[in-house]
Order: structure tokens, then sequence, then C-alpha cells
């Protein structure tokens, strides 16, 4: 294990340790399949020897899946995959009680951000842990020496690297995963350039992952984001989400249990004649526009509200964003349209003034709001989520050298196992197929 020094984390403040540790604590409680893990991971250590690099939210249940891998063997540094998503508490729990180097801040400005992810890197994975792929992107980059493509005081560092130094950070790593959408289909989109270079389990692809954590997690933490940002009553409000995929599901559930008529906007016409049947209004953002009073986007896409969108809203409109990167809202191009700076009327909620006259408001600089203003998924849905996580590590041990530079399923087995595990936990009990129903299932003689 590698000891916490002053020199080897950055956080806010040690002093917060107790209150991050009693929240973790709390969090845990509701991570039993994840606590089952953890204690056969005491035993069998099989991180033994590991050094993980995780770029991760840094909330209460990430904190637990770390403590979680140290107790396999693995010897972790963490850093941020956000610079909103910190709970410096849990931070200070982490370094001061689990001795785990970690570096995040909440608020960190992007060059902080990037001097943390440096850390992950020197710390020579021979696993990565990402959530968005910015570890493994900077890392790619950095190895190719596409110095352009990185921030700037990183590829100042990487510059300072020689040719061996920079082959070195990638040398060792035998295998990666990654938590979310949009890391994924980045991680895919490398693969199909050739340029991956250690095979990755796509966690979130595990129907255990995004079934639960990307529907009802960030369903309900969205939601609690919003409010927790505004107060504003949602009941006989115009809400429009953008995106109906697994996130956009679970928001436009809850924002209509909270008594919003919710518009859904998609690209997708399958997605969108599903939102339809499930009884929601479809239109394009040009309309929803105009007649919106709260707007949430979950798409992964770039620009999804744009100029021509901020120029048809009403006065009083509330803006956030829940999908992985801050570029879902165009900000910049709101910035042009209005007069000077936005005021920061209440914590998390930049209110933009247009040159027309109308007040703008967007909930944390359009980062994920859920994580921004309120504490990100509840720890029941990502008991599943690091459950799928600490086992495809536990995998990715044992199978690295059997696998190409491919992004990888979580194995259905394993899937599987999370499902009864949880289920087990909630004292759900199910039927078992009987030897009939077997046979049955899997013949073609019996019809009509
Ligand atoms: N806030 C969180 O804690 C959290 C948790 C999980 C995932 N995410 C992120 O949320 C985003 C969405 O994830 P998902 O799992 O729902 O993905 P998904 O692929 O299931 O759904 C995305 C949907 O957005 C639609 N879309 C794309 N461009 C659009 C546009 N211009 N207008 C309207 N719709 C558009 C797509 O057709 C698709 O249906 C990703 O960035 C993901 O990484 C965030």
């Amino acid at each position: 294990m590698k000891e916490a020094t002053t020199s080897n984390y950055d956080i806010k403040d040690i002093n917060q340790a107790e209150g991050g540790r009693r929240r973790m604590d709390w969090a845990e409680h509701e991570m039993p399949v994840l606590r089952q893990i953890r204690e056969r991971f005491k035993k069998e250590k099989p991180l033994k020897g590991l050094r993980v690099s995780a770029c991760l939210h840094v909330t209460t249940e990430t904190a637990n899946l770390m403590v979680t891998l140290q107790d396999g063997g693995a010897d972790i540094v963490l850093t941020a995959s956000n610079p909103l998503s910190t709970q410096d508490d849990v931070a200070a729990a982490l370094v001061n009680q689990f001795e785990i180097p970690t570096f995040a801040i909440k608020g960190e400005d992007k060059m902080t951000y990037f001097k943390h992810i440096r850390a992950a890197l020197e710390h020579k994975p021979h696993m990565t842990m990402d959530d968005g792929a910015d570890l493994v992107s900077s890392l790619f980059f950095i190895e190719m020496g596409r110095f352009d493509n990185l921030e700037p005081s990183l590829a100042s560092w990487a510059r300072g690297l020689s040719d061996q130094e920079r082959s070195e950070l990638l040398k060792g790593v035998i295998g990666g995963t990654e938590e979310t959408t949009t890391g994924v289909i980045r991680l895919k989109a490398m693969e199909a350039d050739k340029v991956l270079k250690f095979p990755v389990i796509a966690v979130n692809d595990a129907l255990t992952k995004h079934l639960f954590d990307n529907r009802y997690g960030t369903g309900q933490s969205t939601i609690d984001g919003i409010i927790r940002a505004t107060n504003v009553l949602l009941a006989g409000k115009n809400f429009v989400v953008a995106g109906y995929g697994w996130c956009g599901r679970g928001l436009a559930s809850r924002a209509r249990g909270m008594g919003a008529q919710v518009i859904v906007t998609e690209v997708d016409p399958m997605k969108a004649l599903e939102a339809v049947m499930d009884g929601f209004q479809v239109m394009s953002m040009g309309e929803a526009a105009k007649i919106g009073d709260f707007f949430c986007t979950v798409t992964g896409d770039i620009n999804v509200i744009d100029r021509q969108h901020f120029e048809l809203m009403k006065s009083g409109a509330i803006v956030a964003n829940s999908g992985h990167f801050n570029v879902e809202i165009n900000i910049p191009a709101l910035e042009k349209m209005s007069t000077g700076k936005p005021n920061l009327v209440r914590p998390f909620v930049d209110q933009y003034t247009t040159k027309d006259g109308r007040k703008i408001n967007i909930l944390g600089e359009g980062r994920l709001i859920n994580l921004a203003s309120a504490e990100g998924h509840p720890a029941s849905v990502m008991d599943m989520s690091f459950a799928n996580q600490a086992l495809s590590a536990e995998y990715m041990a044992k199978n690295a050298d059997k696998l190409e530079k491919k992004v990888y399923s979580v194995p259905t087995e394993i899937d599987k196992e999370i499902a009864r595990l949880k289920l087990e936990a909630m004292g759900v009990k199910i039927d078992v197929l009987t030897d009939q129903q077997l046979k049955y299932l899997s013949s073609w003689e019996e019809g009509t």
C-alpha cells in the first residue's frame, strides 16, 4: 500500500476527513453487493501488486470502491473525472483514513484537473479505471507525441519526457475499465482508429449498470441536483429532456413524477417513438425552446442547446446538463448574446442577461448537475455499477494476456451474478425454471 504523504495527494482540506468517513459508511450500508466482494477480496487478494490509476467522480460510493480494490491488494491513485464532482470531505477521508493518494478538489480549474491526471499517469498504472476516458486518451496522446491535443500544462510536462519515458508510461498497462456511455463511445472510436493500446472493459454496457445507474440513478439525482440548485417547483412546469436514452428515460419519468409536463427532444426516430408511446410530448428543440421552463440535456452530444435555442427561450428559463461533458449546452454562444458576465444568483446558478433583456439561468456551469449541486447517484445503484468495476478489474487481472486491444463487454456471468446478489441482498426471491420449462424453452416441436 502506498502511504499518502502531503506530496502525493492534493485535496481541499484534510480536516474534513471525519465527516467524509461518516458519509462513506452511510453509503456502504446501501452497497451490500460491493461489501460481499470486498470481504472476498480481503481473503483472496486478486489485485495483489497491481498499480491502479482511477479517474472517477470522487464520491462516497467511489470511495467504497477504492477501499474494495485496496483490500484486493491494489496500489491505487485516485483522481477526479470532473472538476465539479468531487466531494472534498470524501477525498480527505480517503487520504487520512485509508492512505489512498487522492488528487481532487471541487471546483478545480482545468489546469489543476489535468495536473491531477498527470499524477495518475505518474503512478505508472498496470490498470486504468476511467469515467469519460480522459485518463486513457491523455495517455495515448502522450505516447503518440500528439501534444497539441493535450491541455497546455500537461503537454509541457509530456514534452519534457524522453521517448523512452513516454513509452514506459504505457508499457506496463495490461488493461482498463470504463464507467460511462461517453467514455465507451470514445474508446470504441479509438479502437476503430486503431489507436487503442490495451483491452478495456466497458462497464457501462453491463445490464446491471446502465439499466439501473443511468436510468434510476441519473433520473433521481438529476432532479435532486436541479431542485437543490434552484428550489423551484417542478409541478405544472414544462420540463424539456434532450435525449431519450437510458439517462433520459429515467429523467423524464422522474420529472413527470414531480408533476411536470415533460417534453422530449431526440434525433433517433426509434427513441422518439418510444417517448411518444411512453406518453411524453416529443418535438424539436426549436419548438421546445419557446415553451420550456426547465431544460436538461442527457445526450453525450455537442451543442444540443445552441444559440438559436437561447434566442427563443422565455426569460427565467433554467438550463442544465447531466451528460458527461459540459459541451451539450453552448455556453460560449450564450456569453456572446449576453451583456457582461453572468451573476451567480445562488450557488451553481449563473444568470445571464441577454442583450434583449431576458434572464437565462445556467446550472453548474453546464457540468453534470447531479454531481455539481447534488451528490450523484444514490449508493444503492452504484452498488451494482461498482460491483461491475471491481469484478471487471479482477477479470482483467486474470485474463488480460488473452485479450486483444479492443473494447470488451462485461462477461455475462459477472452481470448475472451481480443481479442475483442484489436480489438476494434485497430479500427478493424469484422462481427457477423447472426441467419441463427448460426443455420447452429450448425446443421447437410443441406448438398450437
Ligand atoms: N450524470 C450522470 O451521472 C451520468 C450517468 C450516466 C451517464 N451519463 C452520461 O449521460 C450521457 C447519456 O448517457 P445514456 O447512457 O443515456 O446514453 P444513450 O446513448 O442511451 O442516450 C443518448 C440519447 O441522446 C440522443 N441524442 C444524441 N444527440 C441528440 C441531440 N442532438 N438531440 C436530442 N437527442 C440526442 C441519442 O439518440 C440517444 O437516444 C452520456 O454522456 C453519459 O456518459 C451521465
